[in-house]
């Protein structure tokens, strides 16, 4: 392999000038590498190479970057106007258009310009490594390479091992990868690879509660960002992804994994497709970004307390956990056996739902109301009543609650709530990455934290949650809408069982 990571000027050839073919380019340069930048389109190089000029201009102008640092990078990339520029390169490559066939057509007239030797990576998001490599004669040096937008700043790529790739073609580009500066993870080619197959529960189970009209979807991302910890909530995600890139990624990696109904996709966003209500980029998505638009603004707590409030025994520690809270409070907690006859009556389900508790305990449905303790009780609360929960007794469990002035979140029945659902599915998808082998439990979560922001790894996640809690709650999902999505991986159910770390690889 004439590939060797560490030379200092190592020949590389990108394909593709746009978003990130440039991005990719800049930082191959930045390390040293001698880059020629190709594209179909002569003004996509030009207009490429003067917009990595500027944005190193910027840094210098700012103090971060000396100028001569930018004069080197500069002088290490140049354009090349033809496919046969690339020949000298030891490792090319590819970030042009998404589509098998043209993906296909260049690597096999690259293996006609390129050494016998050279390495031949794509930066493919959604296509399999295994399927472009198919047509090459010599499909064992072509690897993914997979980068995130703005590649500069997104500072993780995971590197695909193809059916046919040779592991040290993908060692190679491990060790390159390094050398940008990036965190390299390293994949089996499966779709979605690790970032975007974990990615998949965080919108889907967001719209499926909010297209069960459990609660609006604003609800969600208070909830998500509030109490869970997560940068932007499942919404605000994807307004800013833009709806004609996520919502078509939902229904490949859905589609690539036959219809896996932990993927499935959901009307809501389909419909909003088509109605070009795709988000920031179009000025109106979930939410309205025009210039004019009204802030959304959380309506103040009903002015409201129970006389006194009784909390289910069914789980000891979420019973402790409330009780001090509302002793804080300076409510009356009734210690007896069972509810007094006017008593607000609280629950503290995992996987149920306020309805189910009431039945199964024998409890009034009137007067329960549910509140979730699988997150932080003083960040963002979470309560959820039964269809039949009098009104009287929802504003005066939403006053009682948000009486030391932290947020209250109301919704309808959910077995699960909206925290419990949306981190089990996110921990579950995760835990059976790590089950197919398609990644190291480490680079699961280092793949996931630094590729999509979350507060932590999947795994770390998960054992901060609690594995059995987990479990509970997926087969309380399960078991509620006999729905296959939320069956529990082996990985998790396991580990549950075993009291064993999730990050944990099988011996
Ligand atoms: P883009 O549309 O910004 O740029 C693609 C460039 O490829 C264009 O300049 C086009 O002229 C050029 N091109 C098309 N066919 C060509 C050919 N046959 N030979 C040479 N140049 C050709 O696309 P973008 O967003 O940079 O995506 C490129 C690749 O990177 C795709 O495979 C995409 O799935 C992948 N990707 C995209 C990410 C994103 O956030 N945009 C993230 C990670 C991967």
């Amino acid at each position: 392999m004439a590939f060797d990571p560490k030379l200092p000027k190592l020949p590389v050839g990108v394909i593709g000038a746009g978003a990130m073919g440039r991005g990719i380019a800049q930082v191959l340069a930045q390390c040293g590498c001698e880059v020629r930048l190709h594209d179909t389109d002569p003004v996509a190089i030009e207009a490429a190479i003067k917009s990595i000029g500027d944005a190193l201009g910027k840094q210098v102008d700012k103090g971060k970057l000396t100028a001569s640092a930018r004069d080197a990078t500069m002088a290490a990339l140049m354009p090349a106007p033809t496919l046969a520029d690339l020949g000298a390169s030891a490792l090319v490559v590819e970030a042009i258009v998404e589509s098998l066939d043209v993906k296909r057509k260049v690597f096999a007239e690259l293996e006609g310009i390129v050494a016998a030797d050279a390495v031949l990576a794509s930066n493919t998001s959604s296509l399999s490594i295994t399927a472009i490599a198919a047509r090459c004669t010599a499909p064992a040096r072509v690897v993914g390479w997979h980068f995130f937008n703005p590649v500069p700043l997104m500072k993780v790529a995971e590197v695909i091992d193809g059916l046919a790739t040779d592991p040290a073609v993908g060692d190679a580009l491990m060790a390159l990868t390094r050398r940008l500066g990036h965190t390299p993870v390293r994949a089996k080619d499966t779709p979605g690879f690790i970032v975007n197959h974990a990615g998949r529960g965080y919108g889907t189970e967001a719209l499926r509660i909010v297209g069960e009209g459990i609660c609006d979807f604003v609800d969600v991302d208070r909830v998500m960002r509030e109490a869970a910890g997560f940068r932007l909530g499942p919404f605000e995600l994807m307004d800013l992804t833009a709806l004609d890139v996520s919502h078509p990624v939902m229904e490949s990696v859905y589609r690539q994994f036959y219809d896996e109904p932990r993927f499935r996709p959901s009307v809501i966003t389909a419909q909003r497709l088509a109605g070009g209500r795709l988000g920031r980029k179009t000025k109106g998505g979930f939410y309205d970004y025009a210039p004019d638009a009204k802030p959304v603004v959380e309506p103040p707590p009903p002015i409201a307390l129970p006389a006194s409030v009784w909390i289910s025994r069914a789980h000891v520690e979420a019973q402790s956990e409330v009780t001090w809270l509302l002793g804080k409070m300076g409510a009356t907690v009734e210690a007896g056996p069972v509810p007094s006859d006017d008593a607000l009556i609280v629950v503290t389900p995992l996987g149920m739902d306020a309805t189910t508790c009431a039945i199964e305990e024998g409890l009034d449905p009137e007067r329960v109301v549910g509140i979730d303790t699988l997150v932080p009780l003083a960040l963002r609360r979470t309560l959820m009543t039964t269809p039949i929960t009098r009104p009287e007794v929802r504003a005066e469990a939403h006053g009682l609650f948000a009486s030391d002035g932290v947020a209250v979140t109301v919704i309808e029945d959910s077995p699960g709530f909206i925290a419990q659902r949306i981190l089990a599915i996110i921990v579950n998808i995760a835990c059976d990455i790590a089950q197919q082998k398609i990644a190291t439990p480490a680079d699961i979560d280092l793949a996931v934290r630094l590729g999509l922001n979350y507060p932590s790894g999947p795994l770390a996640m998960g054992d901060a949650l609690g594995p059995m809690k987990l479990l509970t709650i997926l087969r309380g999902l399960q078991d509620f809408y006999g729905d296959p999505r939320y069956r529990p991986s082996p990985w998790l159910t396991r580990r549950a069982l075993l009291g064993v770390s999730l990050t944990a690889p099988a011996r």
